[in-house]
């Protein structure tokens, strides 16, 4: 993603296969000093990803079954790593669910190829427009946005529900999400962000010329952006 500048800010998606690494270094250990409020972003941004790759429209069942297992795993670990990091435990305790939060990101990463969708369509222009932490902004827009998708693909948020459940969560997902981001301390709404109402028409606008809206489930307008991001307030 590529933040541009300009009168009106920006963030816009850049795809080559000159921009894929050829090596990847996954290792926990180079997380070991990062503070809890991007350890709750990070793992929040890839729970964002399994969930709206699963959501996607795209046929992938290989892409199904590691969605899915990530939001199995997330839900387990990511609570658990956050708390570690909140009580300043030494990296020994850190370093299990540090290490299972790194496969997960690297899996929903793998999942790419179905897509994301209405989150991230939410979430990119609130980066360019009020610089909010684009993880954390999934994390406090997922819960609306699932809400606002739920009638239409009612059975695959059945069984997003039980994925959640499977780690003693609610077995609603927009439940689970919020009991996720209350365990994690994020913020209680974009408001807490600094998002201020004056970018939200400008932001429901750009969501709806996002290229991830291609791989939502169910085609939005602005003016249902702007209503999701006023119930996210
Ligand atoms: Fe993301």
């Amino acid at each position: 993603m590529a933040h541009v500048g300009g009168d009106v800010p920006r963030k816009i998606m850049l795809l080559s296969r000159r921009l894929i690494p050829r090596l990847a270094v996954c290792d926990p250990e180079l997380t070991m000093t990062c503070p809890p409020w991007l350890v709750a972003g990070a793992g929040m941004d890839a729970l964002s990803h399994a969930v709206e790759e699963w959501l996607s429209p795209r046929p992938h069942p290989a892409v199904d079954a590691i969605a899915l297992e990530v939001v199995r795993r997330v839900a387990r670990d990511l609570p658990r790593l956050h708390a570690a990091v909140v009580a300043g435990a030494d990296t020994t305790e850190r370093r299990d669910p540090a290490a299972g939060m790194m496969m997960s990101a690297l899996m929903a990463g793998m999942g790419f190829d179905k897509g994301v969708g209405l989150v991230h369509c939410l979430s990119h222009p609130l980066s360019a427009l009020a610089g909010v932490h684009h993880g954390t902004a999934n994390a406090v827009l997922l819960p609306a946005a699932l809400e606002f998708q739920r009638p239409h693909v009612p059975d695959k948020m059945r069984t997003l529900g039980e994925a959640f459940a499977s780690a003693g969560l609610p077995g609603d997902p927009v439940e689970a999400v919020r009991e996720l981001n209350r365990r994690l301390g994020l913020p209680a709404g974009l408001a807490a962000m600094g998002v201020g109402e004056g970018v939200l028409e400008t932001a429901a606008t750009q969501a709806f010329a996002d290229p991830c809206r291609l791989t939502t489930p169910v085609r939005f307008k602005p003016a249902d952006a702007a209503a999701l991001y006023r119930r996210s307030m």
